[in-house]
């Protein structure tokens, strides 16, 4: 049986996570959030104090780990790092960073390759991330680019803090927002970029049900479900 998939790249804080989850649920397919694989490698190599920046001792603290994502009961995805639920650490503001970091490593990607293959390979997918319409899955049945401007994002993000309880500075979220896209838009290694057949989605000025619906639209046009 030939499984559905769909890709959707963007940069941090676009409402990638929360759109694609909710656009899964509708259609019944299974949302794979793949930042939050590199946000576990980030979360360990923060936790054993090792520079984020040196690749070989980023591969060597990652060579004897088990990094696994699950799906618990309450339907939502979870991440083990050597079988412990790290899927609430791994949101602390200090990991994005990391995170973004570590994930400029190819060795590091190629870590975490095959693990998002395999998803795809044995479920219909929305697999959002940076480089899933350019390199994870190329064959993608639908590729999505899901941006919005730096302010907005920054003040979507503002809002996402203050709900959890970790609230921070408007300027400081924006200019980490900022911070980051240079990062993952400027790195060698399978930079965030728009594939070329992907269909740009900007939510700047859309609310979250007017994105919700564009984003059905694209998917439900592309696959005819
Ligand atoms: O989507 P996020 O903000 O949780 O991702 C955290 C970091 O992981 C992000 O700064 C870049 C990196 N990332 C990546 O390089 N490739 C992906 N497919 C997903 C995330």
């Amino acid at each position: 049986m030939k499984y559905i998939s769909v890709a959707i790249d963007g940069p941090s804080g676009a409402g990638k996570s929360t759109l694609a989850r909710r656009a899964a649920a509708e259609l019944n397919y299974l949302y794979v959030d793949t930042g939050a694989l590199y946000r576990t490698i980030g979360y360990h190599i923060w936790k054993s104090g090792v520079d984020p920046k040196e690749e070989s001792a980023v591969l060597r603290a990652i060579s004897g780990i088990r990094v696994e994502l699950t799906y618990g009961a309450d339907g939502l995805q979870h991440m083990l790092l050597d079988g412990r639920d790290v899927t609430g650490e791994i949101r602390l503001p200090e990991v994005s960073m990391y995170a973004s970091a570590v994930s400029a490593h190819p060795g590091v990607r190629a870590y975490l390759l095959e693990m998002q293959r395999r998803l795809a390979r044995t479920h219909d997918v929305i697999m959002d991330g940076r480089d899933i319409g350019t390199v994870v899955l190329p064959d993608a049945d639908v590729k999505i680019y899901l941006t919005a401007s730096p302010q907005t994002r920054a003040r979507r993000r503002c809002l996402e803090l203050e709900q959890r309880g970790t609230p921070q500075p408007f300027e400081k979220v924006l200019e980490e927002i900022c911070r980051r896209d240079d990062q993952d838009m400027h790195r060698a290694a399978a930079p965030l970029r728009r594939a070329e057949d992907a269909a740009v989605l900007d939510t700047t000025e859309l609310d979250f049900e007017q994105s919700l619906r564009a984003l059905l639209k694209t998917i439900r046009e592309k696959t005819r479900r």
